[in-house]
């Protein structure tokens, strides 16, 4: 008996919304996150922002999804140790199986009521993948409010740079490796 559904070519889902996959990830730093300054370790912060752009990826997808990049993660301020911080990601922007995710961090002090400061900011792209890691289609993400399509925009344009910098790359390398530099 034929297997319909495993012969029905992938085919792009309908459209959702940012807010279905909003998330919001917190943590209180301790002093096991700390560098050698005391203060929280960058790559504790960034782990977090995976962790939660990887909740949004395969919340949005309905499915399996895995890091293909991560850029401009900035740092604006330091963590410290007793700081509660809340990772907030959505799902800027789609293309046909990949996400970017948009990622920003709030400190606040663990026990005072004193609003959170923004201390980063960071872009991932993510691929969704079937079960054997190939990509596969994601729904388009539907902007819900003026600041969701600015992000839309902002991402398509870093995507854009993405893109351009990637073929620019390979393009040198190609170029060198013509004329037989080795390296
Ligand atoms: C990401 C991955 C699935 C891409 O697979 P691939 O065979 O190169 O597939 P494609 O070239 O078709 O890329 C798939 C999508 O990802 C995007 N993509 C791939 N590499 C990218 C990169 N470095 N930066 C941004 N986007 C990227 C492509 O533009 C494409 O998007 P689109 O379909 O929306 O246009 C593959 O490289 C992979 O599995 N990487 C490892 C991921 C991983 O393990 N992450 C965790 C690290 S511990």
């Amino acid at each position: 008996m034929t297997d319909l559904a495993s012969s029905v070519p992938e085919s792009a889902p309908p459209g959702k919304p940012t807010s279905a996959s909003r998330t919001t990830l917190s943590h209180i730093m301790t002093h096991s996150d700390t560098n050698l300054l005391g203060t929280v370790h960058g790559g504790v912060i960034m782990k977090l922002v995976d962790d939660a752009a990887g909740a949004v990826a395969g919340r949005h997808s309905e499915g399996p999804a895995v890091t293909a990049s991560m850029d401009e993660m900035v740092f604006l301020e330091p963590v410290r140790v007793g700081d509660l911080v809340h990772v907030k990601a959505q799902v800027n922007w789609t293309g046909r199986t990949s996400m970017e995710v948009g990622v920003r961090v709030l400190a606040e002090r663990w026990n005072e009521s004193t609003p959170p400061t923004q201390v980063g900011t960071a872009y991932l792209v993510f691929a969704a993948v079937n079960a054997e890691g190939k990509p596969r289609p994601v729904p388009p993400v539907v902007p819900e409010t003026e600041r969701d399509e600015r992000r839309y925009q902002e991402a398509q344009i870093r995507r854009t740079h993405r893109l351009a910098r990637r073929r620019a790359i390979k393009e040198l390398r190609d170029r060198r490796a013509a004329e037989g530099l080795n390296d």
